[in-house]
């Protein structure tokens, strides 16, 4: 295993997509960023230099940071950001991981342009357990504004409405052909007869959860997370955003003088606005390699269908085909036992209108808001972690997260009146290496979305999910332990629930969000601090000396 050095310049850069250009802040001047690559067993390091008004810090997404969430990046849980004209190095060593992950920035809504791929291969000389493809090709899906996403987001919280929508969606940056002004700016994947292809699928979408299909061609899944799974072949993928998705593409064996069109566009099922364009982009066949001609949509033009807007039950079906591989080179170390059971609902609920402002939030005396056990996340203005480390909690965090909801109703049936939610800085302590089950389960306050929830510091086993209510006496028994998926990002399902176990052997603070900015902006957010344990190799050990002040 080596070192891989790379330095991250936090600057403006004047980016044009559907005729409109903006500046936006950008890692190195480029959108999407710059891809970081290395092998299992390799320590990253990464100097990011801010060098724009907006503080910033960057997440690696799905890394475990084993002993070391001092590299985690969320602003002001691990760390305090990175101000204008300061730097940070994020060092850390990818430990017992390897497959497609991204990197972004966790500050506001910056990493609407501040994302970039995050591939490990494995270590050398190690084979996939799968046909070594011919090509490796990260697709990064992300959204597309024409106004500036930060006043966006202000907005929003201000009036306490919902924020405006995006304009398009993005593959590897680009809108592509059914976007007014935007025929340039289409993403094309080159293929050769033949050959086969592992496509490194990555959902960096703000508010977004998608459909993704490639017209006349099938996807074998073989990786989620950064995880092996059992292979399985589909038409159509769905993907959340946070989670990351490899696939192999194999393309026809005979030069097919056509146009492949690959497509993305949402699910979605709550109420409100949103985006339901699509993003294109193409599949060409090349006899050789190096022919540079320029993109061109050719007749026949091949469209792939895509599931509708709210297709829950495709979505359901889809999400219960991955399995771990749970092979003896790749165990599934589902938890046998649990010492901890936590509930929590995740769902909308409201604020009151502060006094001296005028709201449109879902009436106009509220604001939106989100939270888990009726308790909407409050950011404290320094980094829990450092409180935690020195022992100074005491004015930043409480340590009385409601481990159950505190009145069970009806989660998934007709709403309660009351729709306030309480606000507070509150986390669930756990002893080092303590083995945990927590039940999801999605309200219909104000409407059932789905919430991809995702768990910084930790993969979990996904045990269980289902439909309606959570039942404690009936759906236990029902959980697989043998091969369930092991992820870092996983949707609740809308009006359902899902059951997740994890193992607590990572000491620090660790976040917990729905990945969608919006819902993660009003409040759907919590963290576990996880105790050291008593053996040298289970610490926490102290923050590095360039670690940013708030
Ligand atoms: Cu990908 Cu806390 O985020």
């Amino acid at each position: 295993s080596v070192t891989r050095h790379y330095k991250f310049d936090i600057k403006l850069k004047n980016v044009t997509r559907l005729c409109t250009t903006k500046s936006i802040v950008t890692v190195n001047g480029k959108f999407p960023g710059p891809r970081i690559i290395a092998r299992e067993g390799d320590r990253v390091l990464v100097n990011v230099v801010n060098h724009v008004p907006n503080n910033m810090t960057i997440h690696w997404h799905g890394i475990r940071q084993l002993q070391n969430g001092w590299a985690d990046g969320p602003s002001y849980i691990t760390q305090c950001p990175i101000q204008t004209n300061q730097s940070y190095v994020y060092n850390f060593t990818i430990i017992g991981q390897r497959g497609t992950l991204f990197w972004h920035a966790h500050i506001s809504w910056l990493r609407a342009t501040v994302y970039g791929p995050l591939i490990i291969l494995p270590k050398r000389h190690a084979p996939y357990p799968f046909p070594k493809p011919h090509k490796e090709v990260p697709i990064i899906f992300g959204e597309w504004w024409n106004v500036d996403t930060e006043a966006v987001i202000s907005q929003a919280l201000q009036t306490g409405n919902g924020p405006n929508v995006s304009n398009a969606y993005t593959i590897n940056g680009l809108p592509g052909p059914l976007y007014n002004c935007s025929k340039k700016d289409t993403f094309s994947l080159k293929v050769k007869p033949g050959k086969t292809y592992l496509l490194r699928l990555i959902n960096a979408a703000v508010n977004d959860e998608l459909f993704f299909s490639i017209a006349n061609h099938s996807l074998t899944v073989v990786e989620a997370d950064a995880v092996y799974v059992k292979p399985f072949t589909t038409n159509i993928l769905f993907i959340t955003p946070g989670q990351t998705t490899n696939v192999l593409l194999k393309a026809k064996p005979q030069y097919p003088n056509a146009t492949f069109l690959m497509l993305a566009r949402p699910y979605f099922t709550g109420r409100g606005t949103f985006d339901n364009s699509t993003v294109a982009g193409i599949l060409e066949y090349k006899e050789h390699s190096n022919s540079s001609s320029s993109t061109s949509l050719k007749s026949p033009l091949f469209r792939p269908i895509l599931p509708q807007i709210n297709a829950t039950s495709f979505v359901a079906n889809f999400t219960s085909k991955f399995r771990s591989l749970a092979s003896s080179k790749f165990p599934a170390n589902v938890p046998r036992t649990v010492e901890k059971r936590f509930f929590f609902t995740v769902g909308l609920g409201t604020n009151p209108c502060p006094k001296n402002q005028t709201c449109q939030g879902p009436t106009n005396t509220t604001k939106f808001a989100a939270s888990i056990n009726n308790n909407s996340f409050a950011l404290p203005s320094v980094a829990l972690l450092q409180s935690h480390f020195f022992a100074q909690s005491n004015s930043v965090y409480t340590t009385d997260f409601p481990t159950i909801p505190p009145k069970p109703f009806n989660y998934t049936g007709t709403p309660p009146n009351n729709t306030n939610v309480s606000n507070g800085t509150k986390v669930v302590v756990l002893k080092f290496n303590t083995s945990v089950e927590l039940v999801l389960q999605g309200t219909s306050i104000l409407g059932a979305e789905s919430h991809p929830l995702h768990l910084h510091g930790f993969n979990f086993f996904v045990v269980g999910q289902g439909f309606g209510n959570f039942d404690p006496n009936k759906d236990p028994p029902k959980f697989n332990l043998v091969d369930p998926v092991e992820r870092n990002t996983y949707g609740v399902p809308a009006r359902g629930w899902a059951a997740i176990r994890f193992l607590a052997d990572n000491p620090g603070v660790w976040l917990m969000h729905c990945h969608f900015d919006v819902h993660l902006s009003w409040g759907l957010r919590m963290a576990w601090v996880v105790q050291d344990g008593k053996l040298p190799n289970q610490k926490l050990p102290p923050p590095p000396s360039d670690l940013p002040k708030c």
